[in-house]
């Protein structure tokens, strides 16, 4: 569903994905994980064609973002940061997308109601608390229905009500046969959303397993998680 290739990013001389192959499956929900700064967000956005590799592809469904016909009809994204107009309300947000993308207008209800902003919606998004932009931020992903769904850190800040909701919702899109890759510094929810992993440190791939496994090497997954990235940490400046 998503395959990168040699996947490699630089910004100066920061080597910040470096040669990065994955393949991320249809029907499982896979836990993207790795310290600050070690890559993941750079990776998706190289996914999604927001940034331009250095070397190697990444490809959805077997085509490169950019040769996709209706994006969001393929993969659906929520990346870090508000991704709308703050003057627009939920649902005027949601009908532009919509309507940029051939999706049928009854659809934006639809997605509206499945993230539980109903009543909200034609709210100013801008007034909107944390919780509320990342539901509208889901919905959005949800729009076009799509088979991959990229999730960047989707339950910071959230409340556990909230938190609890994002997870049974990506364990019912994966449960429906979507590929989800979501990405967090939650270990102990990851342990109970994902079933696979892909633990990155440095922009380089430190492990492509379950989460089964990766807790099974250690005294916990968190034991697990910190004993595979160890030195891997808090270092931003590699010469590329
Ligand atoms: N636009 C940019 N310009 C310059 N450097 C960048 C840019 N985006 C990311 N970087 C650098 O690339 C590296 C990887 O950053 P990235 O945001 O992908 O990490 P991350 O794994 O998502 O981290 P976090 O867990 O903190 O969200 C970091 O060293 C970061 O400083
Ligand atoms: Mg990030």
């Amino acid at each position: 569903m998503i395959e990168t290739r040699g996947l490699t990013k630089r910004y100066g001389p920061v080597l910040a994905v470096d040669a990065l192959s994955f393949d991320i499956r249809p029907g499982v929900v896979t836990g993207f994980l790795g310290p600050n700064g070690s890559g993941k967000s750079t990776t998706m956005r190289m996914i999604l064609g927001l940034d331009r590799p250095d070397a190697g592809s990444a490809r959805v469904g077997g085509r490169r973002y950019h040769d996709l016909a209706w994006p969001l009809r393929t993969v659906g994204a929520l990346l870090e940061g508000r991704a709308f107009h703050p003057g627009r309300s939920a649902r005027g947000h949601l009908a532009a997308l919509a309507a940029s993308n051939a999706i049928p207008a009854r659809r934006v209800d639809e997605v509206l109601a499945l993230v539980g902003l109903t009543g909200a919606a034609g709210r100013r998004a801008g007034k909107f608390s944390l919780g509320m932009t990342q539901r509208l931020g889901i919905a959005a992903a949800l729009l076009g229905d799509p088979e991959v769904l990229l999730l960047d850190e989707p339950v910071n800040g959230l409340d556990p009500e909230g938190i609890r909701w994002i997870r049974d919702l990506m364990r019912t899109l994966a449960g429906q046969g979507r590929a989800v890759l979501v990405s967090s510094h939650l270990i102990s929810e990851m342990a109970l959303t994902a079933d696979r992993l892909i633990v990155i440190g440095q922009g380089r791939l430190l492990a492509d397993t379950t989460v089964a496994a990766l807790s099974a090497r250690s005294a916990s997954l968190e034991d697990a998680f910190l004993e595979l990235t160890a030195g891997t940490a808090g270092y931003r400046g590699r010469p590329a």
